[in-house]
């Protein structure tokens, strides 16, 4: 038996074909191992999203070489940056013997036997075309003894956002077809799933065979499955027959991402993002009247190239009056090929350190926005379903709220039970309490022993 090790960086999709990687090694005979230093191979599944992703994959190369120099042990790159430079990174990285992009996943057993046999340094980054792209099946029996679980639905993204560099690495949008969507959801229900999250790079533009709000309906009711979430939207995608989705089927957990990007106007449409920040507001003022009560979450670029104080400020502005519940904020990283690199310097700059101070700014406001959120929720019971044990403390559990907040908590419901817990403390990311009421147990019995696995294991961005 070979031992293998995948290292992921990156977003959910990445983590879903980390997955998927597995799947195809374990029918090679492969078993993973969670030491690098013991691994006959070594996979790093890439992220290109921002310079920093970039940086820090290349310091795990320089780890894992010395596996190499040792065991000899097989090293491959896969995932975005392996698509962004294709062969230049086996010029680049003489000790490495692989690379292969995210569509080539089909064909790791083929590269893997192809470097072992013939010791040949393999390339695999050809995109696959939309007709003939076959999404790769979950094997539900690999996620039995979870509670929760992604399912893709899209991959690949068609919208020109000027600082992104996505199109490049994941291509063109290609859409799962809707009954092997809920199939794989149905198998997943059958070993005991109670949530899943559909994913893909611009969910709201699926083309499966029905909309993306039947898409999420039709998932609703898959007997088992009690609540269903979705990643990433485009605002200019979101249509009222989503937003009418969420008034009318309640599984669909209240909790929307939706990615604004900047406060400005101006800066919105150097990013080409299609919508100004009035026709967003509106939309949300929907969502939050079709659903009272929706968590909503962004993610923000601050520094972008040309971006003045003003626009920062109106950045600052529109998390106040917006409220979100949480928000993921980066600085501005130029990437390769995309339409911001091209044009940063005729825009202007914005210096780095003037970039981080203004992160440091949104994101203090952001901690105290979303700990007056989790404040509001001491003293109330809440909804949990719960995923297993809490990370922080073995002897509470952890799930979370329909509206995703986490929440750890003593009592003894096992994983998959549905509960109220009655919130005692908060902190700015995370409730805690105690158990009241159990509402449902789960679906199949739970297994001998719980699984200890992080239950979302975050990639490394
Ligand atoms: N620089 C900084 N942040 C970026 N993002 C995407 N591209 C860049 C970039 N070049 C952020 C966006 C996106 C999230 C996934 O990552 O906010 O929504
Ligand atoms: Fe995911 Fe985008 Fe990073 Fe690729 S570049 S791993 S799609 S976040």
């Amino acid at each position: 038996m070979k031992r293998y090790f995948i290292h992921t960086f990156g977003c959910q999709m990445n983590v879903n074909d980390s997955l998927r990687m597995s799947e195809a090694l374990s029918k090679m005979s492969y078993v993973p191992t969670p030491e690098p230093e013991n691994a006959d191979l070594i996979i790093l599944n890439t992220c290109s999203i921002r310079e920093k992703a970039e940086d820090k994959m290349l310091s795990a190369l320089g780890r894992y070489r010395a596996v190499k120099a040792s065991r000899g042990a097989i090293l491959g790159v896969g995932g975005c940056v392996a698509q962004q430079e294709k062969d230049k990174l086996l010029k680049k990285v003489p000790y490495l013997d692989f690379v292969f992009g995210p569509d080539n996943i089909a064909k790791l057993p083929e590269v893997i036997t192809r470097v072992q046999e013939a010791r040949e340094r393999v390339v695999e980054t050809a995109f696959v075309d939309s007709e003939e792209y076959v999404f790769p099946r979950a094997d539900a029996e690999t996620s039995r003894g979870k509670v929760t679980e992604f399912v893709t639905v899209m991959k690949g993204c068609d919208n020109v956002c000027s600082f992104c560099v996505v199109p490049h690495t994941r291509g063109r949008e290609v859409s799962r077809a809707f009954p092997d969507v809920l199939v794989e959801v149905a198998d997943l229900a059958r070993v005991g799933l109670r949530e899943v999250t559909l994913i893909g790079q611009n969910v709201n533009s699926y083309m499966g065979g029905i909309s993306f709000a039947q898409l999420l309906l039709r998932t609703a009711e898959v007997p088992g499955i009690e609540r269903v979430r979705f990643t990433t939207s485009h605002p200019h995608d979101l249509s009222d027959e989503l937003i009418e989705a969420f008034r009318v089927q309640p599984k669909i957990a209240p909790h929307f991402h939706l990615p604004v990007q900047c406060g400005s106007d101006r800066i919105l449409k150097m990013m080409r993002r299609d919508y100004t920040v009035e026709q967003y507001l509106v939309q949300l003022a929907k969502l939050r009247a079709a659903r009272p009560g929706i968590a909503v979450t962004t993610d923000i670029i601050v520094g972008f190239p040309g971006e003045t104080e003003e626009e920062f400020e109106m950045t600052m502005q529109l998390t106040e009056q917006v409220k979100y519940e949480n928000q993921f904020s980066f600085v501005y990283s130029p990437r390769p090929k995309t339409g911001a690199a091209l044009r940063e310097k005729e825009w202007g700059l914005v210096p780095h350190e003037v970039k981080v101070a203004r992160l440091e700014r949104l994101q203090k406001l952001q901690r105290r926005i979303s700990g007056e959120y989790t404040q509001s929720q001491v003293g109330l019971d809440v909804e949990v379903m719960v995923e297993g044990r809490s990370r922080y403390d073995a002897t509470k559990r952890f799930g979370r709220t329909p509206e995703n907040r986490t929440v750890n908590f003593d009592g003894d419901a096992p994983a998959g039970s549905f509960v109220t817990v009655h919130i005692e403390r908060a902190t700015p990311n995370q409730l805690q309490g105690k158990q009241v009421a159990v509402l449902q147990g789960p679906t199949v019995a739970p297994p001998p022993v719980e699984l200890t696995v992080p239950l979302h294991v975050p990639a490394e961005a």
